[in-house]
């Protein structure tokens, strides 16, 4: 489609060169007439779309979808249980529904008992790693840090059998935001 289009202004332009200038016919215009390429670049913005259309070829077994909220203005999920079966693959959206700007939330999903190491880690990290250090094997999923009104996700496979907590670890918030996912067997 675009080499088409390439094409079209090119025969164009040389039609015009043709035309007014008879003595030079054998001289390639092409050389002449770089500028016409950019004119076919904005049509890519319109690709930034949902992630989800861009996998027709993927049929895998099992994907689990799941959708959670923070509660308005507060440190809280809308959900405190959440369950998908072994092995799936999990397919989680976040949403921050907080209007106040101090109140940026993500989900992360830890190892039982760990959940205060995971939230120290990212507060040593601060603001610029979003409050998460990615190194902690600790820590099985998570989303970026996502700011009020917006939403994010993450994609995971579900661990073995169990409790794993899930945590928002923007500073102060670990305690009072948390849930548990259970994989069922
Ligand atoms: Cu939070």
């Amino acid at each position: 489609m675009r080499t088409y289009t390439i094409a079209l202004v090119l025969a164009g332009l040389t039609a015009m060169v043709g035309c007014s200038k008879d003595e030079q016919k054998a001289t390639p215009p092409a050389a002449t007439t770089p500028p016409p390429a950019t004119t076919t670049a904005p049509p890519a913005a319109t690709s930034a779309a949902p992630v989800a259309s861009a996998a027709p070829s993927a049929a895998p077994a099992n994907v689990v979808e799941l959708a959670i909220e923070s509660v308005k203005n507060t440190m809280t999920y809308d959900k405190t249980k959440l369950s998908v079966p072994k092995g799936s693959t999990v397919h989680l959206t976040f949403k921050n529904n907080a209007t106040m700007a101090t109140l940026p939330h993500n989900w992360v999903l830890v190892k039982a008992g760990t959940e205060a190491a995971v939230a120290a880690a990212g507060l040593k990290l601060g603001e610029a790693a979003g409050y998460f250090d990615a190194r902690n094997k600790d820590a099985l999923a998570h989303t970026p840090l996502i700011k009020p009104g917006e939403s994010g996700d993450v994609t995971f496979t579900a661990p073995d059998p169990g409790d794993y907590p899930f945590i928002c670890t923007f500073p102060g918030h670990y305690m009072m935001m948390k849930g548990v996912l259970t994989v069922t067997p």
